[in-house]
């Protein structure tokens, strides 16, 4: 599309919503004029209140330990199940909560869920062996069962999100005391065939990442770059850990299969646009997603690409990338036409899931997260003091944006905030909704 038919579109949508959402929004007295960043103490009030609602679906009544619900809604939607993807990224956004506070009794809390975890997730395992999906099932009951309704799997984001968050901890846990017999007894052995988790994990990515498998929204089947990008960072990570437990033949082969990831994520940028394209290889397409944008790419540089050359080299195309969709986003929500805030982020242009049906999408807090998260992180990569500051204050601008509509009284986040209004739309407390706002918090700070 050229500027001037964007230009005609956005001022087209603006005449269509722009001026009764005005007077709606300055009767209530929200209209606000500029680009506003957030103070310091709205940051970090925003930060202390999700850990702790982060903390309170961990605890949530009627959960095996461990589990990680997705969301306490039990109907319309209902979430109260454990998605490996969710509780994978979640646990990651605690264990670098760990690693930043100075706090010893929520260090000793954070410690104690992940040990949860690890003893749910090895259950999860074994439940899933010899079922439709095997470990590429994506969502389990909140008692390590699988759930068995149709539903769109394999996800094989899964197992290399778990086994990313993992070796997190089986590296930390290898450099204390008797570390060893931990990790050898729960999370990784030198055996085959696998039977510890993590080497399960990685044994099922090594073997599986060339199958299509569902996009890490559960609606696409094919090959998709977050996925791809997360199992070579997985196998990468592996191959660190097996040498360092002497299981150098594993270690060998989980290189080899990096590499040969990395050659197909290399096609995603040279797909022929300007921007990096988020699904290829899609066997049976349906979909309506024609851009091929998504905010996947963004969550994909954010967990596991901002520090490594595969990134740094193309930064551009992924900058654009996040450039495009904000420019989407502000045409297609009518909300981002009421303030000069940076505008709320959905998942891809086309969407139309708002968080119960398809009556068209909303704006997401971990999408708009995830674009905050990716501007402060690329903010530290530029030599440039100036630059620098511009960039970390455009996602300072991001955060503005979820902390504008999360619920000003609780401090609450949901799934999505509504187009239209910005009230909290989707899955209440959404466990991942936190998770992003505590990994964008670190890296603004
Ligand atoms: C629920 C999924 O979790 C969501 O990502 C998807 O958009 C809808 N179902 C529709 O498939
Ligand atoms: C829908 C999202 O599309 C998917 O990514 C997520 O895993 C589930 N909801 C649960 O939060």
């Amino acid at each position: 599309m050229n500027k001037q038919l964007q230009r005609h579109n956005a001022v087209r949508l603006q005449g269509r919503y722009g001026i009764p959402l005005l007077s709606l929004f300055l009767f209530m007295g929200l209209a606000r004029a500029e680009v506003a960043l957030p103070t310091r103490a709205q940051l970090d009030e925003a930060y202390q209140v999700s850990i702790k609602h982060l903390l309170n679906n961990l605890k949530h009544p009627g959960i095996s330990p461990g589990a990680v619900i997705a969301s306490p809604s039990t109907s319309s939607p209902n979430y109260f199940f454990h998605w490996t993807r969710d509780a994978a990224l979640t646990h990651e956004s605690l264990y670098q909560l760990f690693e930043s506070t100075q706090d010893s009794e929520l260090k000793q809390q954070i410690r104690s869920f992940a040990n949860s975890w690890i003893d749910f997730e090895t259950k999860a395992q074994i439940n899933s062996m010899g079922k439709t999906a095997g470990l590429g099932e994506p969502r389990f009951f909140v008692n390590g069962f699988v759930n068995e309704a149709e539903w769109g799997r394999p996800q094989s984001d899964g197992p290399a999100s778990r086994a990313i968050t993992m070796m997190l901890w089986a590296q930390k846990i290898l450099t204390e005391e008797n570390g060893e017999d931990f990790v050898k007894t729960k999370l990784y052995r030198v055996e085959w065939p696998a039977t510890s988790l993590i080497k399960m994990d990685l044994e099922y990515v090594a073997h599986n990442w060339r199958a299509p498998s569902f996009d890490l929204w559960e609606e696409v089947r094919g090959l998709h770059f977050y996925t791809l990008a997360m199992q070579r960072k997985a196998l990468m990570m592996g191959a660190k850990l097996a040498d360092r437990l002497q299981d150098l033949a594993a270690a060998t082969f989980y290189l080899i299969e990096a590499r040969n990831i990395e050659a197909q994520m290399n096609r995603f940028l040279e797909a022929g646009k300007p921007y990096v394209v988020v699904t290829l290889d899609h066997p049976d397409w349906t979909g309506n997603k024609h851009s091929g944008l998504d905010i996947a790419i963004a969550i994909a540089v954010n967990h596991v690409l901002y520090d490594d050359p595969f990134f740094t080299s193309h930064k551009d195309l992924f900058t654009n990338t996040l450039v495009e969709l904000e420019k989407r986003f502000r045409e297609i929500y009518p909300i981002n036409h009421i303030d000069s805030h940076a505008p709320g982020i959905g998942r891809y242009p086309e969407d139309i899931y708002d968080g119960v049906a398809f009556s068209g999408a909303h704006p997401w807090f971990l999408a708009t997260h995830a674009s905050a998260e990716y501007y402060c992180k690329i903010s530290k990569l530029e030599a440039s003091s100036e630059r620098a500051l511009e960039l970390k204050n455009k996602g300072l601008s991001f955060m503005a944006r979820t902390l504008r509509h999360r619920n000003q009284e609780t401090g609450e986040m949901s799934e999505q905030f509504s187009r239209y209004t910005g009230h909290l739309a989707g899955a209440s407390h959404l466990t991942w909704s936190y998770a992003s706002y505590i990994t964008a918090y670190q890296a603004c700070e």
